[in-house]
């Protein structure tokens, strides 16, 4: 087991040992947690120590929010037989049973019932040591470099131990909440802007943060730097966390954080693509505005789309204005030279149309543009407009050339969208600190 210790500490909240008291003085909860740090021990008291962490509730969410004032302990760097060891703990439910005193990873804190059987020396789960999943794709562009996971309380860079437990609420009634952040020459683009909205997500699907929001940030930065990836992207999720097969998760689930970094040499693709109007319904705005794993309708949308020879299907708001693509937003340059997209109060507020936004003022104040303006769109308007463009983390800027029979503008990809193309490619490769945040290596 390896530390990277030159970064911020962050706490690895043991799962296996949940106790909650109440700190009567400040009339908060509190959650005594022990760091989880495997190795030649399991719960290695030497590393380990309870501390405490304030969890207070907000009085309009049912968030809890982790005391900032809490600091993180170093993410251990696991081996795959430390991330194996934890998993057969936790297949063994180890919440609920005792172990041998003898076992050298027995943690402390646990008494061994007298007639229990003790746990056997270590297996592997079923299937993580023989599978020949192997965790690349598009042709092995896309690797899998490495994975935190807040059950086994570290990083792994080993495909194999990549894994999530199976009666985690995320995997079996979807619910979780993620997020994506770019890695774009060894710097997080918009990290704190995606972290924001992780945390507005948690919020509203009702999922406490297993770790403040300073720890959940430094754990990705440090997941990101095991990785030593320095072009892909960061994807993330907090999930009600493994527990049970119920559905709700009030019989004292902990909640999880999981992190994965994907390295993606595949070229940049802007060529202009053609769009349909998506037959799959939009999520209403209760669901729209967050981003839960629950993206069926995405994929649906996505695959209907493929389906009819185009890139993306548009969804319509329940009003029939314009709303978003599945994993983009839209806009338009209308024919008075405005940049147009439609209002993120029944969709998700993207973080690239945001920062695109804001990019944007620099055509208006060079006289390319007339204004930047956030409305509601019509389908003629968007329809009749001079140019139309996608915008995401995963798009950047892309012309959209038709939407169903209608050309859009001269068929060609506009000057509007090349300028927010190259401001957001410079912004990501040269932008303020606000939104790069460089990896230590
Ligand atoms: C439904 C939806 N809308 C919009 C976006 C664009 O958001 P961002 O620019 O933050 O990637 C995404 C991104 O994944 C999405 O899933």
């Amino acid at each position: 087991m390896a530390y990277l210790s030159s970064l911020p500490k962050p706490i690895s909240q043991n799962p296996f040992t949940p106790q909650t008291t109440t700190d009567h003085s400040h009339g908060s909860k509190v959650v005594p947690c022990r760091t989880l740090v495997l190795g030649s021990g399991f719960w290695n008291s030497q590393h380990g120590s309870f501390r405490k962490l304030k969890i207070v509730k907000s009085s309009t969410q049912n968030e809890a929010l982790v005391d900032s004032g809490v600091k993180a302990f170093d993410v251990p760097l696991l081996t795959c037989s430390e991330v194996r060891r934890s998993l057969v703990f936790w297949t063994r439910g180890m919440a609920t049973r005792e172990c041998t005193q003898e076992d050298s990873n027995f943690p402390p804190g646990k008494e061994r019932a007298s007639g229990s059987p003790g746990l056997q020396p270590l297996e592997l789960p079923l299937g993580v040591e023989k599978s020949p999943y192997k965790l690349e794709n598009h042709e092995g562009k896309q690797q899998f470099l490495a994975m935190y996971s807040s059950i086994f309380g570290g990083i792994t860079t080993d495909p194999s131990a990549m894994v999530i437990p199976i009666d985690d609420h995320m995997v079996h009634r979807g619910h979780g909440v993620f997020d994506t952040a770019a890695i774009v020459d060894g710097y997080l683009y918009e990290l704190d802007q995606h972290l924001n909205r992780i945390i507005r997500s948690a919020a509203m699907a009702k999922i406490k943060l297993p770790f403040d929001e300073d720890s959940i940030r430094s754990i990705l930065i440090q997941t990101v730097s095991a990785s030593k990836c320095r072009k892909g992207s960061l994807r993330y999720w907090l999930s009600a966390g493994p527990g049970d097969f119920q559905l709700s998760p009030s019989s004292g689930n902990k909640p999880a954080l999981y992190a994965v970094v994907i390295q993606d040499q595949s070229p940049f693709d802007s060529m202009g693509i053609k769009a349909i109007t998506s037959s799959v319904p939009i999520k209403p705005p209760q669901f729209a505005t967050m981003k839960s794993v629950n993206y069926l309708p995405n994929v649906l949308s996505k695959m209907e789309a493929e389906e009819n020879g185009a890139y993306v299907a548009i969804w319509l708001d329940e009003e029939g204005f314009i709303a978003e693509g599945p994993n983009m937003n839209v806009a338009f340059v209308t024919k008075d030279n405005e940049l147009l997209t439609p209002h993120f109060d029944k969709i998700l507020s993207g973080c690239t149309a945001k920062r695109v936004l804001a990019l944007a003022e620099r055509l208006v104040s060079e006289g390319k543009l007339q204004g930047v303006r956030v409305a509601n769109v019509t389908v003629d308007e968007g329809k009749k407009a001079s140019e139309m463009m996608l915008l995401g983390s995963g798009v950047l800027v892309r012309p959209v050339l038709q939407w169903d029979q209608q050309v859009i503008g001269d068929g060609k990809e506009g000057p509007v969208a090349r300028a927010l193309l190259n401001l957001l490619v410079e912004d990501m490769k040269s932008g303020p600190p606000s939104v790069r945040v460089p990896i230590p290596y």
